[in-house]
């Protein structure tokens, strides 16, 4: 009899996405047209992305999506698989486009991005219920809003490890109740706080700054909440305790998925039994190394070229 596979450490319910990339001088204004270099398609997806940061770290990782059935699947699916990502539980959708991404990366690195979600859009709650033994093992359940969040939530029932939810993009619609009483630790940026906040009553006045972003994240009704400050590195917001994380200084060459390797190296750290602080400290790295190269899932580093990306 064959052996029954390998548990996960990290289960990824997400999205898979091409990303159809074009560099550009400076990110198009609404009405504006500008010229930018060739397009480049290349795997993305917060989902994927996050998966592989943390198998490029080490971890064992499985996937619960979908991609379409066309050129796109095919390729998403074998980058996961080439990254050791377990896909067994990447499902195909037919008659589906795969999720795509278009990208524009202007020349100090900062994008724009509009996701298509094609059969990102089809993950449900069933395809949780088929990956159950995978969800409920894992030390770390880490998750996005681009898949439905009927998948979340279900995730959310069935995880008992750490559940880790990385709001992005940040949701239209208040959160339901059940998803966020069931998160252990919230991942947004300072839009998708402010967002979450919003929907919660809360208000931010102009920037959310890390003063404010504290007072925000204790708003929200959740255990803790690492708040991503891009260069100023992460705000770590658990209970009384507020700790600032510094991030390393580096000249982005692209920060497309720089978020998703941070939430892949916090899922990975969080995986090995590090508090919260020390995870963020190992993620603000993660982050930044992965700002160095251009692409999402291309850029995403091994843990030994961590630190070389950075001294370099
Ligand atoms: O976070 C970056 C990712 O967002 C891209 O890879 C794109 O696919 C979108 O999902």
């Amino acid at each position: 009899m064959a052996d029954p596979p390998e548990r996960p450490e990290v289960a990824v319910v997400g999205s898979a996405n091409l990303d159809l990339v074009v560099e550009v001088a400076t990110i198009p204004v609404p009405g504006e047209t500008v010229l930018g270099g060739d397009l480049r398609r290349i795997p993305g997806g917060k989902g994927a992305n996050q998966a592989v940061a943390a198998a490029r770290l080490g971890r064992r990782v499985a996937i619960i999506g979908r991609v379409g059935d066309d050129d796109s699947g095919t390729l998403l699916r074998r980058t996961l698989t080439s990254a050791g990502v377990d896909t067994a539980n990447l499902h195909t959708t037919g008659g589906t486009p795969s999720g795509t991404a278009l990208i524009a990366v202007a020349e100090d690195g900062d994008n724009a991005i509009v996701v298509s979600p094609g059969a990102n859009s089809r993950v449900g709650a069933a395809d949780v219920a088929e990956a159950a033994d995978a969800v409920a093992s894992a030390a770390v359940v880490l998750m996005q809003l681009e898949v439905p969040i009927e998948a979340v939530a279900a995730a959310i029932r069935s995880a008992s490890g750490t559940v880790v939810l990385n709001p992005a993009p940040a949701p239209a619609e208040p959160l339901p109740g059940d998803v966020l009483d069931g998160v252990d630790v919230l991942v947004p940026n300072q839009t998708e706080l402010a967002v979450l906040a919003g929907h919660a009553g809360l208000s931010a006045l102009g920037d959310v700054d890390a003063e404010t972003a504290v007072a925000l994240a204790r708003g929200l009704p959740v255990a803790s909440v690492v708040v991503t400050l891009g260069a100023a590195g992460a705000m770590v917001v658990s209970g009384a305790e507020a700790v600032h994380v510094p991030a390393p200084r580096v000249t982005p060459v692209d920060t497309t998925a720089a978020g998703d390797a941070f939430c892949g190296a916090l899922a990975d750290a969080l995986a090995d039994g590090s508090d919260l602080v020390s995870a963020a400290e190992w993620a603000v790295r993660v982050g930044a190394a992965a700002t160095l190269r251009p692409g999402a899932q291309p850029s995403l580093p091994t843990r030994a070229e961590v630190d070389s990306l950075l001294d370099a």
